[in-house]
């Protein structure tokens, strides 16, 4: 079937559903999600969102927390609008009665994670917060939005450099073509390309490969942040455990009680994410246990809700006061090449939250900064839409594919384990190398893929995303940021602002 739209929006985490919300006021918007409206990343990010809302405060001091914990890799001027007008965004859902935690004087209750030097991240729910925050913009959606789930969008339109929607399948097989004015990336990032993630599993990288097929560029794939603590039982990682629990105070020892960031930088356990990781990472490699000591923490189980209850189903009393905990694959600072409006290279195309790569985050996101830019982007981004001349675009026809024989790939968790152990936390020529020659199949994967199902279209997305993670990592020869690379062990200055980005098979820097 083929329905019209002026936006149609692939994804329903927080960057979504904000620009809908916005688009909403003037436009008509299709959210389309191949899960369920209430399935994202966003809805079960536990920590908050980090915003200038205390007198102690002041933007300077976000800014630079940012640049620092990405190590100087960013945009600055996109850093600047997304401190400044995320806040302005947190302080509108505040305004509209948007349920943040509070102290009983009613002052916002604000908690405290890794490489932040102020209190700033505003939470609710206490660890609930992206369940609350999706479950208010939903609410508060305009009727002009229509979801539709559970379609698995698996070819953009995009005809002489112009996008002009997109074509879905559903679990069914059937195909539906979306036309619109606007079409809008926003399937998050691609975290269950590993064994160990804090991601949902449907988190493999749709919007970056859908994009990249299209012809967009994209950039900075190399850098995959690992978030040090997710619940660690028997091999295998059941969650995340928040930063939020290390600002309350929570330390991470060995099985030896031996305090194992004591040393390793001034900020201890709240060292930025990947300076952490690579610590538990080295202390799990030499054969010890990584603990989450909680002991000191007043009122767990009232702060700390959701993790309570993710504890219990897993057999962890917390009462005990130790959390076993292991990294995990958590965000993608790379994507869709996009500025802070969401604009990417092909025109009519936008790329928002963690799917674009604007250059917030640099080498490494800071903690609770990725609600922020859901926040401040999604509402940038409909701004934008919302002043160009609507319906100036010609529509063109997309020229015929043929069908694509699909080459052989891998199974999924063959994948996650070649990723995991040539792409993880730590990498060298030859393991990327290894990668590159295993998966470069995906360059030749051009044609019509209408005819696969839609586990076969995913697997094929995560071989491409995949891929391009693989290749921009075997390009930078550095370390930097969650880009560790044993071969190249420093930071070099001339990497800095340089940015690994592919297009249509070709790597430049
Ligand atoms: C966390 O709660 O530790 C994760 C929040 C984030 O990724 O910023």
């Amino acid at each position: 079937m083929k329905f019209t739209s002026q936006v149609v929006i692939i994804g329903s985490g927080i960057a979504a559903l904000q620009a809908a919300k916005h688009l909403a006021t003037q436009l008509n918007v299709i959210i389309i999600t191949k899960s369920t409206i209430r399935d994202s990343n966003s809805y079960y990010a536990q920590g908050g969102i980090a915003a200038v809302m205390s007198i102690n405060d002041t933007y300077g001091s976000h800014i630079e927390d940012t640049v620092k914990a990405g190590e100087y890799h960013h945009s600055l001027s996109a850093v600047e609008q997304l401190v400044e007008e995320g806040t302005q965004g947190v302080q509108q859902l505040l305004n509209e009665g948007f349920p943040a935690d509070r102290h009983s004087t009613g002052t916002l209750s604000l908690g405290l994670e890794g490489a932040h030097s102020e209190h700033r991240i505003v939470h609710s729910g206490g660890d609930a917060t992206g369940k609350v925050t999706i479950e208010y913009l939903l609410k508060s959606m305009p009727d002009n939005v229509r979801i539709v789930e559970q379609e698995m969008a698996f070819e953009l339109i995009v005809s002489n450099e112009l996008c002009t929607g997109v074509k879905t399948k559903t679990i069914d097989g059937a195909v539906h073509t979306y036309e619109a004015d606007h079409t809008v990336l926003a399937t998050g990032g691609a975290g269950a390309l590993y064994p160990f993630t804090s991601n949902r599993k449907m988190l493999t990288g749709d919007g970056i490969a859908l994009a990249y097929r299209a012809g967009a560029v994209v950039t900075d794939m190399e850098f995959v942040q690992f978030h040090p603590t997710l619940l660690y039982i028997n091999g295998e990682a059941k969650g995340l455990v928040s930063e939020a629990v290390r600002g309350a105070g929570a330390v991470l020892v060995d099985e030896t009680g031996r305090h194992i960031m004591e040393g390793v930088h001034p900020m201890k356990d709240l060292a930025p994410r990947h300076i952490t990781a690579f610590e538990l990472y080295k202390a799990r490699q030499n054969g010890h246990d990584v603990l989450l000591d909680i002991s000191m923490i007043d009122h767990f189980e009232e702060c700390f809700p959701t993790i309570t209850a993710l504890c219990t189903k897993n057999g962890i009393d917390i009462k005990k006061g130790f959390i076993p905990v292991a990294p995990g694959s958590h965000f993608l600072m790379g994507g869709v090449k996009a500025d802070s409006c969401g604009k990417t290279s092909i025109n009519g195309l936008y790329a928002v939250g963690e799917t674009a790569c604007t250059g917030v985050h640099g080498a490494n996101r800071l903690a609770s900064n990725s609600l922020l830019e859901g926040i401040a982007f999604g509402k940038r981004m409909a701004a934008y839409i919302l002043s160009c001349d609507q319906n100036v675009q010609v529509k063109k026809r997309a020229t015929i594919a043929f069908p694509l024989t699909v080459p052989p790939l891998f199974e999924i968790a063959e994948l996650q384990a070649m990723m995991m152990e040539n792409a993880g936390m730590i990498r060298t020529k030859e393991g990327l190398n290894r990668l590159v020659d295993c998966l470069k199949v995906v360059e030749n994967t051009n044609g019509d893929i209408s005819h696969l199902s839609v586990s076969e279209i995913e697997r094929l997305f995560m071989h491409t995303t995949a891929y391009l993670i693989a290749r921009s990592a075997l390009e930078r020869t550095e370390t930097r940021g969650a880009h560790i690379r044993a071969d190249f062990p420093e930071a070099r200055d001339q990497w800095g602002q340089s940015w690994v980005t592919v297009e249509k098979g070709k790597i430049s820097v």
